[in-house]
């Protein structure tokens, strides 16, 4: 067989986009023992660094090996116990997976639905807060499904003052859009790499409060073969032994208590991710998404496309566009990958076949990513039939630019 050979793709869709070479080189570097000091001291690192992308002074922020939803499924596992009410606003394809793992969890799982395309109002939140009076709220931030980015300022705060604790997936928004952990009082929050962080998926930083700590910490069970006497098992085991927060906490912290083996490449990578990230500084990157995002957005308008959804509550660093009529969607998005090697994503659900989403975000939310995108989605969308305005998704676009 012949060595590995990708072609190269410039990612415009939902995630994941083309990595930040930065991030690449990282990932090459050579291995190091699990607990040799120089490993243990990358690990610190890490803490210390999405503490500052989290912009929380959470001790317990680290990372969890897997994708997001490995994060998410961790958060929820550990936090729920069977029969604990939560509290899931849906209102994307994301609310949905939350509903899907709190369930699997043995959790009495409540939900408010919005429509795709709209997000809700706190006070709405508040209301079912009171009649449900859940153990956990759990929302998403930026659904990528349905590109909505729900505010989240008031959530922690509505939490709190009910008792409950708050867990948010900003796996999509972290990075391009403004989140302040201990600012806005979120107890979890989880992510991925492969959207505004810039790197690949197959790590999920995440952290948690101290209340949420001592909650996961109540029903702490080290693992036979690796407990000692004073480890004295409490509370109702937690059905995941993989995602089982109690014991990671305890091999990233002092103890380094051995868990799995760490995914010491992803560990590089979102090293480097978070290094990047507050290099340029966290305002710098939302603003960066805000421009690039409104560029992409007001060129598929000049090339006569409607954007999809409530504009006032777009994430930065996604917009979904109605497919014209008679357009066969996905042939589009072959063309732009077969002719320009630039690939868009399409939607699931309600959405699927209705409209392209295309991302602007981390490496890829670059000026020479939108024209480029915009220029060849120009001549596909031409070629396939549609009325499009000639120049005019370069031309919105430069002026938003200029
Ligand atoms: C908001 C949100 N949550 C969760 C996920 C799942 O992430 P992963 O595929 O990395 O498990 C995604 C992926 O697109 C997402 O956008």
């Amino acid at each position: 067989m012949n060595p590995l050979s990708m072609p190269p793709r410039l990612l415009m869709g939902p995630g994941p986009i083309t990595v930040d070479p930065r991030v690449l080189q990282a990932m090459s570097t050579q291995l190091v023992g699990q607990y040799d000091p120089t490993m243990t001291a990358a690990m610190n690192e890490v803490m210390e660094l999405y503490r500052g992308v989290f912009r929380t002074a959470n001790e317990q922020t680290f990372l969890v090996d897997g994708t997001s939803r490995a994060g998410i499924e961790a958060a929820l596992v550990s936090l729920l116990e069977p029969g604990d009410r939560v509290l899931v606003p849906v209102f994307g394809r994301f609310g949905h997976l939350l509903v899907e793992i709190a369930q699997r969890c043995g959790a009495e799982v409540h939900t408010l639905h919005r429509s795709w395309g709209e997000v809700f109002d706190p006070a709405e939140i508040e209301t079912a807060l009171q009649q449900v009076q859940p153990k956990v709220l759990a929302i998403v931030q930026g659904d990528t499904s349905t590109t909505m980015c729900q505010p989240l300022a008031e959530i922690g705060a509505l939490c709190r003052a009910h008792g409950v604790i708050s867990y948010v997936d900003a796996t999509a928004s972290l990075g391009g859009n403004h989140f302040v952990t201990d600012d806005w009082g979120i107890d979890v929050v989880t992510a991925g790499l492969q959207k505004c962080l810039g790197g690949p998926s197959g790590s999920a930083p995440i952290t948690l409060s101290p209340v949420a700590v001592a909650m996961i910490n109540a029903r702490k069970h080290i693992e036979a073969g690796i407990a000692t006497d004073s480890d004295t098992p409490s509370g109702s085991r937690i059905a995941s032994n993989y995602f089982v927060l109690a014991q990671i906490m305890d091999y990233w912290g002092p103890r380094r208590l051995n868990h799995h083996t760490e995914a010491t490449s992803l560990l590089y990578a979102a090293r480097e991710c978070a290094r990047l990230l507050l290099d340029e500084g966290l305002d710098a990157a939302v603003a960066r998404h805000g421009l690039h995002g409104t560029a992409m957005l007001e060129g598929l308008r000049g090339l006569g496309l409607t954007p999809f959804g409530d504009p006032t509550h777009k994430m930065t660093n996604v917009a979904a566009v109605h497919i014209p009529d008679g357009v066969d969607g996905e042939k589009v998005r072959t063309a732009l990958l077969d002719d320009f090697g630039i690939e868009i994503g399409m939607s699931f659900g309600p959405l699927a076949g209705k409209v392209w989403r295309v991302g602007t975000m981390a490496y890829n939310a670059r000026k020479d990513a939108v024209l480029t995108t915009l220029a060849a989605l120009e001549q596909v969308l031409r070629s396939e039939g549609a009325t499009v305005t000639a120049g005019g998704g370069v031309g919105a676009a430069r002026e938003v630019y200029a």
